[in-house]
């Protein structure tokens, strides 16, 4: 198979997650859908979408408390609104991609896969590497999962992510999300927050203040992210946080640019 890229579209970027409001920026998520439809037409990879939530898993995972462990129907309720919600903007992904010409197609996390504590112990990947051999984008996202365990969890796209490149043995990790990468400090808190360009193993503590998220995020936000992808480079696999409200970014990152925001590798 060709080259095979992991995409994330981080919540934080495609809603308006840190104001609070249930929408799709749209021209943001169009931007990319056209970024990456132009990087795929030069470039002929393959390619695994995966976005997260904002506001529209977020909100009513908090709300119903779904990461607390399966105590009450109440929860029941919400495990069937918040994947609602979450089929809802993965609806609004997909026609975007396939708007740019993209062979877009939903993949349901929580009609296939098993938590455990909160981490993936199963979901088949199969039908992706067949979906890829046709040219296929398959679409997955962070949803509500069967826990076997716990009862009911939620997969964080962020954990997914590292699942998926893992398992189909990607060529790129790439995530996208609402800053330039990871700072030593939030760079919501600070104006003088300095880019981390690089993070191993080795150098992890010098981002010690990463932290959560300034939205509603049950999935640890950053900090989560951060400690997804270094597990991650045991696997021999890098990974990059970059920007997707700066344009251009991600397109220059599918055909082939390193360094554009932070890279997390052993
Ligand atoms: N040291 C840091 N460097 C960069 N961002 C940080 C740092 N500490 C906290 N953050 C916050 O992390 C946020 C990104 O994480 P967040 O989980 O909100 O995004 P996302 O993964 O794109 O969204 P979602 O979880 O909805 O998919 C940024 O908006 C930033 O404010
Ligand atoms: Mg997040």
């Amino acid at each position: 198979m060709s080259e095979l890229v992991i995409l994330k579209f981080g919540g934080s970027a495609i809603t308006r997650k840190k104001e609070g409001v249930r929408e799709v920026r749209k021209d943001v998520l169009d931007r990319l859908c056209w970024e990456l439809a132009e990087a795929k037409k030069e470039r002929g990879f393959g390619v695994v979408v995966v976005h997260g939530a904002g506001p529209f898993g977020h909100v009513p995972a908090s709300d119903y408390g779904l990461s607390e462990g399966l105590k009450s129907e109440r929860q029941v309720v919400g495990f069937s609104l918040t994947h609602q919600s979450m089929e809802e903007l993965n609806a609004i992904g997909v026609d975007s991609l396939i708007r740019h010409g993209l062979n877009a197609v939903a993949y349901q996390p929580s009609a296939l896969g098993i938590l455990r504590k909160g981490r993936l112990s199963y979901l088949p990947t199969k039908v992706l590497i067949k979906l890829l051999g046709i040219d296929m984008v398959p679409v997955a996202y962070g949803d509500v999962l069967i826990d076997e365990v716990t009862g009911i969890n939620i997969l964080s796209g962020d954990h997914l992510v590292p699942y998926l490149a893992r398992e189909l043995h990607a060529d790129r990790v790439i995530l996208l999300t609402d800053v330039g990468g990871v700072f030593d400090l939030d760079p919501e808190d600070s104006k003088d927050a300095v880019l981390v360009k690089e993070i191993t193993p080795g150098n992890i503590d010098l981002v010690c203040k990463v932290s959560a998220s300034k939205g509603t995020d049950v999935t640890g936000g950053m900090r989560r992210k951060l400690d997804e992808l270094i597990g991650l480079t045991q696997s021999g696999i890098e990974s990059e946080i970059v920007s997707a409200l700066e344009p251009g970014i991600l397109k220059r990152a599918l055909l082939g640019e390193r360094g554009l925001g932070t890279l997390i590798r052993g």
